[in-house]
């Protein structure tokens, strides 16, 4: 049963209307059955769909129409503060301040986000994931009143979809699957993988339009450029800091 998964496609335009909460329950209770470290469950979602919160929400998400097209975001977060709390109160000594621990609660949030995500397409409601969220992981914070050891790793954007965009592209399987050990890439073979990537139109009008030689130099200088993404790593990296995973 993997034909719905083959044909999913992020949605960017949305309709109208709400989704209501009894859905977005069973769709939550879909996601939180994932598997989990130790079952601790290193995640917290908040669901924004007042406006003015929305609104304010909006420019640490640069504002882009994936998310001000949306009836509802979902912050999923990276959550230690709620098993710490349960320890401080049962006198146990929690050490969960750590690269370790960050590293499983961002594990567990992820997959219940995508386990989310699947759900949600099942249903008939479209998501995209939206990237910002660790770009500015701070401003996010303020809004939402994030507390210590709680981190923003996954923002969707989840509705009903108002159009229908095509499925897109992907590596050939052999370009990413490697048996029993990884096999280096030879020049030949990093051509033979991108190069039905390179030869489609719209990606050849995107390498126009940015006024480069070829597909890869749009990645690192105009999408996720070294500067842009240095910038951003030293911004997130403070953030984890003052969230006291050291
Ligand atoms: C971690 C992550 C961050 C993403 N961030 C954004 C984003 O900020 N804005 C956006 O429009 N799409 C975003 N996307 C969606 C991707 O652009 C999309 O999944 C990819 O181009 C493949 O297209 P498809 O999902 O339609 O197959 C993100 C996807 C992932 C997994």
């Amino acid at each position: 049963m993997t034909e719905d998964l083959l044909k999913r496609r992020s949605i960017r335009k949305f309709k109208e209307n709400d989704v209501p909460d009894t859905l977005l329950n069973e769709l939550f209770t879909a996601a939180f059955q994932s598997s989990t470290t130790g079952n601790m469950q290193l995640y917290s979602v908040i669901v924004t769909r007042d406006k003015r919160k929305k609104e304010e929400l909006a420019p640490a998400h640069f504002n882009q129409p994936a998310y001000a097209n949306a009836p509802i975001i979902l912050t999923f977060c990276a959550d230690f503060n709620r098993f710490t709390r349960w320890c401080e109160q049962r006198n146990a000594t929690p050490g969960y301040g750590n690269a370790e621990s960050l590293i499983c609660a961002i594990l567990d949030t992820t997959i219940a986000a995508q386990t989310f995500c699947v759900a949600a397409e099942r249903k008939g409601l479209g998501i995209c994931y939206l990237g910002t969220t660790t770009y500015n992981p701070k401003e996010i914070a303020k809004v939402l009143n994030l507390p210590k050891l709680v981190v923003p790793i996954v923002t969707l954007s989840v509705g009903y979809p108002d159009e229908n965009p095509p499925v897109s592209d992907r590596l050939p399987i052999d370009g990413i699957v490697h048996y029993e050990t990884y096999k280096d890439y030879t020049p030949e073979r990093i051509d033979e993988i991108f190069q039905g990537k390179e030869a489609l139109q719209e990606n050849k009008k995107f390498v126009k339009e940015n006024g480069k030689e070829n597909l890869a130099q749009v990645f690192t200088d105009v999408r996720y450029s070294k500067k842009d993404m240095e910038f951003f790593s030293q911004k997130l990296r403070d953030f984890i800091r003052e969230q006291e995973f050291r």
